[in-house]
């Protein structure tokens, strides 16, 4: 059951950031806002199984994690309605898509990598 959330997470994630970087997110609107709530329920889960016998720095860092990825909700959240200037939609992505590339990078070193 670990396995099988922390894939789905992973698999949601990866399609989170396909679609900001093809620029997807008004588009895909449904699609995208149901991975972001996905994203929060199975990051929960994944947190409360993999925080036992954590390694050293995860609680931080997947702290840090957290916080990127609600800022990463956030903008798409508020991309997907549309009715932003280009301009400050442009802004948003290019935040998200930073914010994104690390939540991910933090997610993957700490269950592939970390011991
Ligand atoms: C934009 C939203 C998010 C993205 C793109 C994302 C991405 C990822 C990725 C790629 C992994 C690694 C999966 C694997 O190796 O199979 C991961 C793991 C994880 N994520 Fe997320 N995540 C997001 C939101 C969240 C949220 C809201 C939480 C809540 C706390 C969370 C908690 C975790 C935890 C605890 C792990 C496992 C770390 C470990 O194995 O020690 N994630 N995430």
């Amino acid at each position: 059951m670990t396995d099988i959330v922390l894939y789905l997470h992973l698999a949601l994630g990866l399609f989170v950031l396909a679609a900001l970087v093809l620029n997807r997110v008004r588009q895909w609107k449904a699609p995208v806002l149901a991975a972001a709530l996905l994203l929060v329920l199975s990051g929960a889960y994944n947190f409360m199984t993999h925080m036992a016998g954590a390694p050293k720095g995860w609680h931080a860092f997947i702290g840090i994690k957290l916080l990127l990825a609600l800022h990463v909700i956030a903008m798409l959240f508020l991309m997907s309605r549309g009715t932003a200037p280009p301009e400050k939609v442009a802004r948003w992505r290019k935040g998200a898509l930073v914010s994104c590339t690390l939540v991910v990078a933090i997610g993957l070193y700490f269950s592939n990598f970390a011991s």
